[in-house]
């Protein structure tokens, strides 16, 4: 009889494996179908996505102050898309700041953000937007970058990014995960708050607006000071995130409308579950209250 045929051992044996197994490939486990709740929450990706689709197809504008940008495409296409990429590629261009074959990645792609994303949802995400219908399109050069910008880029990463210790399941609940899904998955303060000379969120104005947010759109200041929104509940602002109307029945315009309803038949933050909408209003009510008139 063999020594090593034990319940023990065979245990033992399975457990090996196993953490061999999940650590060869933490990104090959996604689930489509929970990914497809990630972009969602994440608005789509809706950069990627020009304004009367197809979803991922890339080319919509970004208009900033150091250039105007086009959304790469996202879509599975081997040629002009990302379906050649492997999922860690995919992956350090979402939370990592490298885009294949180019280098840093200007910082209108939100990476910094992204990169306190769970690696669960991250590896979702992946396997949902191999999901979208691929689309042959070649993507725009960018306007008015300067022939050295990547050399920029890869600077300004070098300065203002730090890569965040990597968590595997993000809070599952409550403000815990409202925070984590403001900040990391739904990017809400990356348009909610001003920014530097170099481009970079100034975290002493943290969610408390900015008279030049996306295509030099005003964006209200949301935290709870009351030249903010003090006087709104949760309720109140998760009602936002589901149908766009504010509590004066008003329907909100532009870059908010996108992200709430999606853009080019794409999903938005209405399409997200309405517990974590109430998670993300329920952590907004807790942020540092700032007095910021914007106009
Ligand atoms: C792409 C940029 C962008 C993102 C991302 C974004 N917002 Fe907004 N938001 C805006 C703009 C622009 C407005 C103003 C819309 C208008 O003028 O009608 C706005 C308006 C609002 C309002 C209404 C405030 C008021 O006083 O009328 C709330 C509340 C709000 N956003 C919360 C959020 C939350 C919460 C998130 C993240 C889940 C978020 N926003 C993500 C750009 C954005």
């Amino acid at each position: 009889m063999p020594r090593f045929v034990t319940a023990r051992d065979a245990v033992l044996a399975v457990a090996v494996l196993c953490a061999i197994a999940c650590r060869v490939s933490p990104a090959t486990a996604g689930d489509a179908t929970r990914g497809r709740e990630v972009f969602a929450l994440a608005a789509g990706c809706s950069c990627h996505t020009p304004a009367g689709g197809p979803v991922g197809a890339g080319g919509a504008k970004i208009a900033t102050p150091f250039g105007t940008f086009y959304g790469t495409n996202i879509t599975p296409d081997p040629a002009t898309g990302i379906g050649a990429w492997s999922d860690a590629e995919i992956d350090e261009a979402i939370r990592g700041g490298h885009a294949r074959g180019k280098g840093a990645e200007a910082p209108v792609m939100p990476y910094n953000w992204y990169a306190g994303m769970s690696d669960r949802d991250a590896a979702d995400l992946i396997a949902y937007l191999r999901t979208l219908e691929p689309v042959r399109r070649e993507n725009l050069p960018h306007e008015g970058e300067l022939p050295l910008s990547r050399y920029a880029y890869a600077a300004w990463r070098f300065l203002f990014f730090t890569r965040p210790a990597r968590v595997m399941e993000a809070p599952a609940s409550g403000a815990a995960r409202g925070r984590y899904l403001a900040d990391h998955v739904s990017l809400c303060a990356d348009c909610h708050t001003q920014r530097t000379m170099l481009g970079v969120v100034d975290a002493s104005m943290y969610m408390a607006g900015t008279a030049e947010g996306p295509g030099g759109a005003v964006v209200p200041n949301v935290t709870p000071h009351e030249t903010g929104i003090a006087d709104w509940d949760a309720a109140d602002i998760a009602n936002v995130l589901e149908s766009g109307m504010l509590p004066n029945f008003d329907n909100v315009q532009g870059s908010m409308q996108e992200v709430v309803d999606g853009v080019g038949g794409g999903p938005g933050y209405k399409d997200a579950s309405a517990a974590d909408r109430l998670a993300i209003a329920e952590y907004l009510r807790t942020v540092p209250p700032i007095d910021n008139t914007v106009e």
